[in-house]
């Protein structure tokens, strides 16, 4: 009877609180925890501790990089670009996990492999406008025990750009064998799965990004779904169409654009591999420079665009 009166009727959770000064026992919607924020707030400096100052200024993309798919090394090609030309940039850079890319090898030592990432994305911090974004896809990786979505965003932060939150894009996709790499019903090396992937989002220089009213396209109803990081997109099932082996899913595109950009906004892709973020910023009335090592990928992007 007990139990069955506790499941129609919960007890409400409730938890240690202030309230006006004084220690409480109260619903976890009454309970205010913190005395005195706002100062305690200011005392610690806010992510200005550890943000860089950046110019406030901001240059055109030159014409002959927009709406442009280029293909070579991200490297070089972004040293091409000025200053704080970039509104956002979206991207998922490769894992360094063996995927067969066409040009590009993706098995190097660690060491190598974040020497030449670091390198583009310091590029990109450069070329990222004032208030500009940086959403950058990673996956937690499974076989080498390598924290890479902790070593991307650390390097970043260091780099001096603001950290705006991370998505967990759930994938859903149950898949992969409970005993490949670890112990059956023993502690001696339990093999974690992960079903998600992370999207990191860095702001440069300021939280805010001033725009145009009229060029904002996100609904009520989508931007409250949106806010709520936890997404749950199925992964690409057109990957084989495109011969690509590691594509976005247009949606995922699509809400990071609708989120954080606006309408007319330059969005660079460094990783373009078939061309998603740049199709999808066509579709969605934005500008776009996607740069992919390989000229296969690059085919494929422009056909996509029909350019
Ligand atoms: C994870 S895939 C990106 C896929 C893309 N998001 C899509 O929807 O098709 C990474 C891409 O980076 C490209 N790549 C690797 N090294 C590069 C470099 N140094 N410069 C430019 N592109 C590079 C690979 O060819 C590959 O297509």
């Amino acid at each position: 009877m007990n139990s069955l009166m506790s499941m129609t009727h919960p007890r409400p959770r409730r938890s240690f609180g202030l309230h006006h000064g004084k220690k409480v026992y109260e619903g976890y919607n009454a309970e205010r925890k913190v005395r005195n924020r706002k100062k305690k707030e200011k005392k610690r400096e806010g992510y200005h501790a550890f943000a860089r100052e950046f110019p406030t200024t901001n240059t055109p993309l030159p014409e002959r990089f927009t709406n442009t798919i280029l293909c070579g090394d991200s490297l070089s090609l972004l040293q091409q670009l000025p200053n704080q030309c970039i509104d956002a940039i979206i991207t998922s850079p490769p894992y360094n996990f063996g995927l067969e890319y066409g040009t590009h090898q993706d098995t190097d030592t660690w060491q190598q492999y974040y020497a030449q990432l670091f390198a583009i994305l310091k590029e990109c911090v450069r070329v990222l406008a004032y208030g500009g974004r940086l959403m950058l896809n990673v996956q937690p990786l499974f076989s080498d025990y390598i924290p890479s979505h902790h070593l991307i965003s650390h390097f970043l932060f260091q780099q001096g750009l603001i950290w705006k939150g991370e998505i967990l894009w759930e994938k859903n996709n149950y898949n992969c064998k409970y005993t490949a790499w670890g112990s059956w019903q023993s502690p001696s090396s339990p093999y974690l799965k992960y079903t998600w992937e992370f999207i990191e989002v860095f702001c440069k220089g300021a939280l805010k990004k001033d725009g145009n009213k009229n060029a904002i396209d996100i609904t009520a109803d989508e931007f409250k779904a949106w806010v709520n990081a936890k997404w749950s997109i199925a992964p690409e099932r057109d990957m084989h169409t495109y011969n690509h082996p590691a594509m976005f899913p247009k949606k995922l595109v699509e809400r990071l654009l609708k989120l954080f950009t606006y309408q007319q906004d330059v969005v660079l892709d460094p990783f373009n591999g078939a061309g998603t973020t740049t199709l999808v910023a066509y579709q969605q009335h934005r500008r776009y420079l996607g740069i992919d090592i390989d000229a296969g990928y690059c085919a494929t992007a422009r056909e996509r665009l029909k350019i």
